[in-house]
Order: C-alpha cells, then sequence, then structure tokens
C-alpha cells in the first residue's frame, strides 16, 4: 500500500493475467457498468448493489472506501483479468486491535466457475495474513448462497455458525452464516499454497 497526502495506491498481483488493484474515481463508470449488467445476480447478496443503484452511488462507494484506505480499516480491489475490469474484493471491519478483519468478494457472472474469484481471494488473504499480520479473516455469508459457502469451503475457512437476522437487504433481515480462518491456519500451507 503507498500512501501519500492525497492518494493511496496499492496492487497485488493474482497470476500473469490477473491483478488486484484500488479502484478509484477513475473506475466509476466501468464498475458501474459492470454492476448494472449483474444486478440480478448481485442483488440478493450485496446490500449495495441494491435496484436503484446509481453512478452516484459507485462513486460515494470508492470515495467512502478510499477514506477508510487511508486510515488502514479497509481497501476495495478491482478484479483486472486481462486488463478488463471483472469484479471485486475487499476487506472491511478491520479491527485494529484485535487483528481481525472481514472479506467480500464477487465476480461478473458469465466468470464464474473458473477459480479466479478464489485465487483473488487467497492473493487477498496472503496480503492481509502476511503483509498486514492480521489474526483472524472472516467471511460473512447469505444462508442461500451455495457458491459463497463453496468459496469458503474451498479457502479452508471454519464455518461458526449463524448470525441471526443480521442484514437488513431487499427489505427484509436475512441471516448470516459465520465463517473464519485463522493466522496460524493460513500459515501452516493448507490453505495458502494452492495456486
Ligand atoms: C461468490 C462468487 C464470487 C463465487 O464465484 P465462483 O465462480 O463460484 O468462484 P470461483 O471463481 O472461485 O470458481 C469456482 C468454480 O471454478 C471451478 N474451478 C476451476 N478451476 C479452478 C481452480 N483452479 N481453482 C478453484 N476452482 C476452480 C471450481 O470447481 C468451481 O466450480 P463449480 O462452481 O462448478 O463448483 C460468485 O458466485 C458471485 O460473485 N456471486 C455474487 C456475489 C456474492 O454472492 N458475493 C459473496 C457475498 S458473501
Amino acid at each position: 500500500m503507498i500512501r501519500n497526502q492525497s492518494t493511496v495506491t496499492c496492487e497485488l498481483i493474482v497470476s500473469k493475467d490477473t491483478v488486484l488493484r484500488l479502484l478509484e474515481r477513475a473506475d466509476a463508470s466501468l464498475l458501474f457498468a459492470l454492476a448494472l449488467k449483474n444486478l440480478e445476480y448481485l442483488a440478493p447478496w450485496l446490500p449495495w448493489a441494491c435496484k436503484t443503484l446509481s453512478l452516484q452511488d459507485i462513486e460515494k462507494r470508492i470515495d467512502k472506501f478510499l477514506m477508510q484506505t487511508k486510515n488502514g480499516e479497509a481497501a476495495q480491489f478491482g478484479i483486472w483479468h486481462q486488463k478488463k475490469l471483472l469484479g471485486g474484493v475487499a476487506f472491511f471491519n478491520h479491527d485494529l486491535e484485535n487483528h481481525i478483519a472481514e472479506i467480500g468478494f464477487w465476480i461478473t457472472s458469465e466468470m464464474t466457475g473458473q477459480g479466479i474469484a478464489t485465487y483473488c481471494c487467497r492473493t487477498l488473504l496472503r496480503y492481509l495474513f502476511e503483509k498486514l499480520e492480521l489474526n483472524r479473516i472472516e467471511m460473512r455469508c447469505a444462508p442461500a448462497n451455495s457458491r459463497s459457502h463453496a468459496m469458503a469451503r474451498r479457502l479452508n475457512f471454519s464455518r461458526e455458525g449463524v448470525l441471526r437476522e443480521c442484514l437488513l437487504i431487499g427489505g427484509k433481515y436475512d441471516n448470516l452464516t459465520l465463517y473464519s480462518l485463522l493466522r496460524k491456519e493460513w500459515l501452516d500451507g493448507t490453505a495458502r499454497d494452492k495456486n
């Protein structure tokens, strides 16, 4: 992460074709177009992707994340695959005292089923555990989000339980399943060395 007075930049290499780069204001239109194209597929799981999404919402979200990134609280990366924006991965709710953060991810529907989201999450986990030296990473997913549960299993997260009605989405409260991965589990290699 490179910070100066007005900007913050960061690029994480996933593979020769894929990088994670912090999303900036200049990416707003591209991100908006991609989110609009995927709205029906994203809206059940991601509160920000509600039906009334506008370019201004995306700009505000990017600005908010960048502000939090400057303070070390969160970061939102675009997934750039063969130079095209395909989705995003992020960490947020960074608890600086207890070295905990939560991750989130999404990928455009036509690029699912190839392992790209898994590779990108592993790269983010490597950064969080090995560079930021966090101790515990959480992932929360709606009980019905089977692709997300499969991601948690592929990444060797442990299921901890159900957080009852802790997400307000589409005007209804939904449960979330809580998963976690610990730094010692990452460092022992089982979750780390798969790409
Ligand atoms: C969650 C989400 C990112 C998962 O996408 P995904 O394509 O299933 O995940 P990956 O890109 O890691 O691909 C995994 C698939 O590729 C396959 N695959 C192929 N090569 C692979 C490889 N080298 N490594 C891992 N998986 C590989 C896996 O077997 C799996 O296939 P399957 O779906 O038939 O089981 C996607 O469904 C999404 O964006 N959903 C909407 C937003 C959302 O729910 N976000 C999470 C909120 S908690």
